[in-house]
């Protein structure tokens, strides 16, 4: 930029924020040695711990190489439709990308001005009020929820808080992350209604499938005026790798975006698979029935080694330590150094505390791994 340019200067990016994935350290950033993750136990990101349906790995398989090369569908046109067909919502009322976090960093910032007030529940999904708080400049209120009430949402309080602060935009991660709890459709549907005119919200339902059939906000988003709801088809749909997520709401809310959605933002092999994916919900009924399963089985284990894990729905879990051992950095570390990566939380809101972990629900045999490296990191001690 030439020293008479008009233009104001771009402030500084902010630093990323943080986020699992120290797991590609081990196994080599540039993937030169793959077979090494079967020595790794990522429960630090909350992947699926199960394969895509058949469906999808067989397409992928049969034709790779083909859908390597080939420029997929520009809009994800047909995508697109087996998604509204699926959610029982019309075409105009869905987005494509590939992946939330590009549906977040593209609505965001065309919903919030700097200097406007969001208003996020605490602790939350990171990605939020960095980009928010640091990248946007909004002014970022947070909604405290509690340890001692299993960090539940209360709608009632919830409700009232969106009253007294006007938010521009709430935001709402549900089941949140990282506590795993979900507040049922009703509660949130009154916290949505005392929204203001002009108000908008922001539903996150990246893992609403483990909170049972019905659940979902999408019909609600799509006939309301201010509700968008953005669905990954990361974690539910095992599908991380490829990157493919989708947003419903009002035609007023993501009319505006479409023009910023580059041509091909969602790759063939993305669409393929998650196509595919819509395809067999059987299949991941029961992997999501499974999961529900192996969760409750860490949990019991987690719990006789004296950590209190909260009760919540989903791929993963919060826990915290015992008071009177290691911090979650020193147990993160210790289960690392054994090729166990697990979150420290501590970043993730200011009533975390510096002792409370998360990790994925992953197969059996993983969890196993998970509960042995917890039991030795504890008995290390402090
Ligand atoms: C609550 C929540 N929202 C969004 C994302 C981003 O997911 P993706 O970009 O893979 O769709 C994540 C990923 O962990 C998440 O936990």
């Amino acid at each position: 930029m030439r020293a008479d340019d008009p233009r104001p200067t771009p402030p500084a990016a902010p630093e990323a924020c943080a986020h699992g994935g120290a797991f590609f350290e081990a196994l080599g950033e540039e993937f030169d040695d793959l077979g090494r993750r079967g020595g790794i136990v990522n429960a630090d990101v909350l992947d699926a711990w199960f394969d895509p349906a058949p469906g999808v790995v067989a397409a992928l398989h049969e034709h790779l190489p083909w859908l390597l090369r080939t420029s997929p569908p520009t809009r994800s046109e047909g995508l697109v439709r087996v998604i509204a067909r699926a959610r029982g919502v019309r075409e105009a009322n869905v987005l494509a990308a590939g992946g939330s976090s590009e549906l977040i960093f593209l609505a965001l910032p065309r919903f919030v001005a700097r200097g406007a007030k969001a208003l996020l529940l605490d602790p939350t999904y990171g990605e939020y009020a960095h980009l928010l708080g640091k990248v946007i400049g909004a002014r970022v209120e947070r909604f405290p929820l509690a340890r001692a009430a299993g960090w539940r949402p209360d709608p009632d309080a919830l409700a009232a808080a969106v009253r007294a602060s006007r938010p521009e935009l709430l935001v709402v991660v549900n089941p949140n992350s990282p506590t795993g709890v979900h507040l049922p459709r009703a509660g949130l549907e009154a916290v949505l209604a005392a929204l203001p005119a002009g108000s908008k919200a922001w539903v996150d339902e990246t893992y609403v499938e483990y909170a049972g059939p019905g659940a979902s906000l999408e019909a609600f988003a799509a006939a309301s005026d201010r509700v968008v709801v953005v669905k990954s088809m990361s974690k539910v749909y095992a599908l991380s790798g490829v990157r493919a997520a989708y947003a419903v709401g009002p035609r007023a809310l993501l009319d505006p975006l479409r023009a910023f959605v580059p041509p091909w933002a969602v790759g063939l092999l993305a669409q393929v698979a998650a196509v595919r994916a819509l395809e067999d919900p059987a299949w991941y009924a029961a992997r999501w029935a499974e999961t529900h399963a192996l969760r409750a089985r860490l949990a019991g284990d987690l719990r006789a080694l004296g950590l209190d894990v909260v009760e919540g729905c989903t791929n993963f879990l919060l826990a915290h330590l015992p008071p009177s051992g290691p911090t979650a950095a020193a147990l993160v570390a210790r289960c690392a150094a054994g090729g166990v990566y697990l979150r420290d939380c501590g970043d993730l809101g200011a009533t975390m505390g510096d002792r409370t972990v998360r990790t994925a629900v992953k197969d059996a045999a993983a969890n196993a791994r998970i509960v042995a490296a917890i039991a030795a990191a504890l008995r290390a001690g402090p």
